[in-house]
């Protein structure tokens, strides 16, 4: 049994290993090669936040894999009543298999996993987003035909997505420059993580100096799920950290852009830059199911 609580928590090797089992997966879904490697096994999926990727990759992939996704909105569980996570990990271990959870903090995912004794699998938090950055990383191996001495830049909130991009670029040989505006830049201890990798990490005010040669170019939303009343302040602190042509004009040639999804056009990507590059945006959506059937698939079986 192994959980994904964050990418930090998993090797290179264990990453690496991942993104081979998802592009085997992804062959074999396309040549119509059945692998129904969870066939009886239950996943809970535990959603305290909006979704359309996580939850529907995870629902499809699980049902490809031959086991049973089971939807669980933190809306109608006794968890959003105030039921201890603690009581709710021990009691869901007796009926399913697995659970994913997509939630506030970090915490909760942490002490589903001390409480409970089946998988657990992180499907976002403020702290993170394991899940993505992994078809993330598959996408760009796709499209690059490798991850090592490439160089990522991302550009805006020190949020989880940058959280987990700085590990799983740096855990796979890849440098990583980021842009962020003073006072949103990741916690202490990402860039400490960050900065024992020397000269591969670099952290900066403009977004044009992270952008600088970058291979592939990641951003974000200014204001994350919970921070909707933020919105203004956050539009403001953020201006000029954008995804656009005069950015786009100091990467390299054949630069890559990645976003999760959903986008805000205009704000942190304009629409240009967005539709020249949706080929590698959808790509790395539909990523999201095969790198997630390869998280089960180890998550269960290890
Ligand atoms: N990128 C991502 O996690 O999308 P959803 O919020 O739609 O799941
Ligand atoms: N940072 C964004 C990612 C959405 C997939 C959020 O947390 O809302």
């Amino acid at each position: 049994m192994k959980h994904l609580l964050k990418l930090e928590d998993w090797t290179s090797e264990e990453i690496i290993e991942a993104l081979n089992l998802a592009d085997q997966l992804k062959y074999e879904q396309k040549h119509g090669i059945e692998h129904k490697i969870l066939a009886g096994k239950t996943l809970g999926m535990i959603f305290e936040k909006a979704s359309t990727r996580t939850r529907v990759s995870f629902e499809v992939g699980m049902t490809q894999l031959g086991g049973y996704p089971l939807f669980l909105s933190s809306n109608d569980l006794q968890i959003g009543r105030g039921e201890p996570v603690q009581d709710t990990a021990r009691v869901l271990s007796r009926f399913i298999d697995g659970i994913m959870i997509r939630t506030f903090e970090q915490k909760e995912v942490e002490d589903l996993a001390e409480y409970g004794s089946i998988p657990i699998i992180n499907g976002l938090t403020d702290y993170c987003h394991p899940c993505q950055v992994l078809a993330d990383l598959m996408t760009i191996r796709e499209v690059k035909g490798k991850l090592e001495g490439l160089k990522m830049c991302f550009i805006g909130d020190g949020n989880n997505m940058m959280n987990s991009l700085i590990v799983g670029a740096l855990r796979t040989g890849m440098s990583i420059s980021v842009a962020c505006p003073e006072g949103y830049e990741p916690p202490k201890h990402i860039i400490e993580f960050a900065e024992s990798f020397g000269d591969k990490f670099e952290m900066v005010r403009k977004p044009l100096e992270a952008a600088k040669n970058a291979d592939v170019v990641l951003t974000d939303v200014w204001a994350s799920m919970g921070q909707e009343e933020e919105q203004k302040i956050r539009a403001a602190a953020f201006e000029g950290y954008q995804v656009n042509d005069e950015l786009m004009a100091v990467t390299n040639e054949g630069a890559m852009v990645l976003h999760c999804l959903p986008a805000h056009r205009g704000e942190e990507i304009t629409a240009e830059v967005f539709e020249a590059h949706a080929d590698e945006i959808f790509e790395e959506a539909e990523n999201r199911l095969h790198a997630q059937k390869a998280v089960l698939v180890k998550c269960f079986t290890s």
